[in-house]
């Protein structure tokens, strides 16, 4: 099956929203609300907000929307030049909200002695799968002030399916292939924690002295009703088949042949439909404590 050559990932991550805004846990969510309220009533200066690998800008949009934020200064960061550009773009076009883009690796940015304790509040909404939790979670909280809070949602926990079965075996052994393929050896020598990021985060939060206050599950359920697949989300679907055949196609545990019907039986399905996506994920709200709670 030849790629498709016109998937574009900025088109993929507007697709995505309305299965993030379907997703997110409300419960998480709530508490991240009611956080800001309450912190709000003692700020005297606009609400800090840094968000690291923010894409096209989907999450400033939801928070804006919720009017969860109030009076904020918030940085849309992004390693990835286009997708900032892609945002400024979306953002400016329908929106008066004053938002600073910059393009950087989360990390190195934030390990500038200027960063630290920098932000009241840093957002991670599918993003840290991609990182090793051991050293960016430290990171992430060493940027927040004391009391300050991360919110990262959409965190992979391992558990994808697609239905209806195709073959019990081989559709198993592929999304076993394809949890395995997302722990990749990073440019710091480190290790992506991949498909084991939803469990492994809350560890990783304590670990790092933060006080988690909310924690639930942000599972992706991607169908079609009567009308069909929902707003941009036959794309979306498209480009998550693009995902499995990139990372798994020639791969030496997996017949050549099987795999590309198996594909293409599941291409027929988005365009018919008939496909189920379900991918299990977790959201948490975790606090930096004060001085005199450690
Ligand atoms: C799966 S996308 C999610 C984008 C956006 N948060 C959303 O949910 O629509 C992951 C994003 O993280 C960015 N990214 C990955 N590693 C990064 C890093 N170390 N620093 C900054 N951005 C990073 C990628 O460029 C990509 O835009």
């Amino acid at each position: 099956m030849a790629p498709d050559p016109d998937r574009s990932f900025a088109r993929y991550l507007e697709a995505k929203r309305t299965v993030d805004d379907r997703a997110l846990n409300v419960r998480v969510w709530d508490r991240l609300r009611s956080e800001i309220v309450v912190s709000g009533e003692e700020r005297t200066s606009p609400l800090k907000v840094l968000e690291i690998g923010g894409g096209v800008g989907t999450m400033v949009e939801r928070l804006r929307y919720s009017a969860m934020l109030g009076e904020c200064d918030y940085t849309l960061l992004d390693n990835d030049s286009e997708l900032i550009d892609a945002a400024q773009i979306r953002l400016t076009r329908s929106h008066d909200m004053k938002i600073h883009y910059v393009v950087a690796d989360a990390f190195e940015y934030l390990s500038d002695p200027g960063q630290h304790g920098a932000w009241d509040l840093i957002v991670a909404n599918a993003v840290l799968d991609l990182t090793d939790l051991g050293t960016s979670v430290p990171t992430l909280m060493n940027g927040l002030e004391p009391g300050g809070l991360l919110y990262s949602s959409i965190n992979y926990d391992g558990l994808t399916t697609f239905a209806p079965v195709i073959d019990e075996w081989l559709d198993t052994h592929i999304e076993r292939l394809y949890n395995r393929s997302m722990h990749k050896r990073r440019p710091d020598g480190t290790e992506s924690v991949g498909s084991k990021c939803g469990r492994e985060l809350i560890p990783a939060l304590r670990e790092a002295g933060a006080q988690v206050l909310e924690a639930g599950s942000s599972d992706w359920v991607v169908f079609a009703d009567h009308n069909g697949y929902h707003a941009d989300e036959e794309y979306f679907l498209r480009h998550i088949l693009g995902f499995v055949e990139d990372e798994l196609v020639g791969h030496p545990e997996l017949d050549r042949e099987s795999f590309a019907s198996w594909l293409t039986t599941r291409q027929f399905q988005v365009r018919t439909g008939e496909l189920v996506y379900i991918a299990h994920q977790i959201d948490a709200l975790a606090r930096r404590p004060q001085p005199q709670e450690n």
